[in-house]
């Protein structure tokens, strides 16, 4: 069985991308499919952020075939996970949820790891927090991978 993650932020241009090409780096593409999606619509068809690209690229991870879409309710329904990267993409996918079912498929990112803040920070206008999320991400991903390969 395939197991579908799809990843979420605002944009889908800074974080939900990267979020997407680390989890894929970690995962055997046969037993895991990753996607991801912005809640917001101001993108749409564009390449990641520059800065998410430079970041990814750096650590061999590169998200240049990505393209930016908006999440939509039919992504309750494809995938198994739904990760956000912060409250406010929590609260506005959860709007959408139609039922117990959909809602439980999403998850804040980092209520995965073990630390101090549950919110991947929007770097869309901070350009030294590319790193930062990069790492946060990398971090988050590590455990979803391996929480995948032991089921
Ligand atoms: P992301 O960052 O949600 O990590 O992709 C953002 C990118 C663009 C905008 C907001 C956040 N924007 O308002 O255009």
């Amino acid at each position: 069985m395939v197991t579908k993650v799809l990843m979420v932020c605002l944009g889908n241009i800074c974080r939900s991308p990267l979020a997407e090409g680390i989890l894929q780096s970690k995962v055997n593409s046969e037993s895991v499919f990753v996607d991801s999606a912005g809640t917001g619509g101001y993108h749409i068809g564009s390449l990641p952020d520059r800065r998410s690209m430079a970041v990814g690229l750096k650590y061999n991870i590169d998200i240049s075939n990505q393209r930016c879409r908006q999440f939509r309710s039919q992504d309750f329904k494809d995938f198994d996970l739904i990760y956000v990267m912060d409250q406010s993409n929590y609260d506005d996918v959860i709007a959408l949820a139609t039922n117990d079912e959909e809602m439980a498929k999403v998850r804040l990112l980092l209520d995965e790891i073990d630390s101090d803040i549950n919110e991947v920070p929007d770097p869309y206008y901070d350009d030294d927090g590319f790193e930062y999320v990069f790492r946060l991400i990398d971090e988050a991903c590590e455990i979803i991978a391996k929480k995948i390969k032991e089921n």
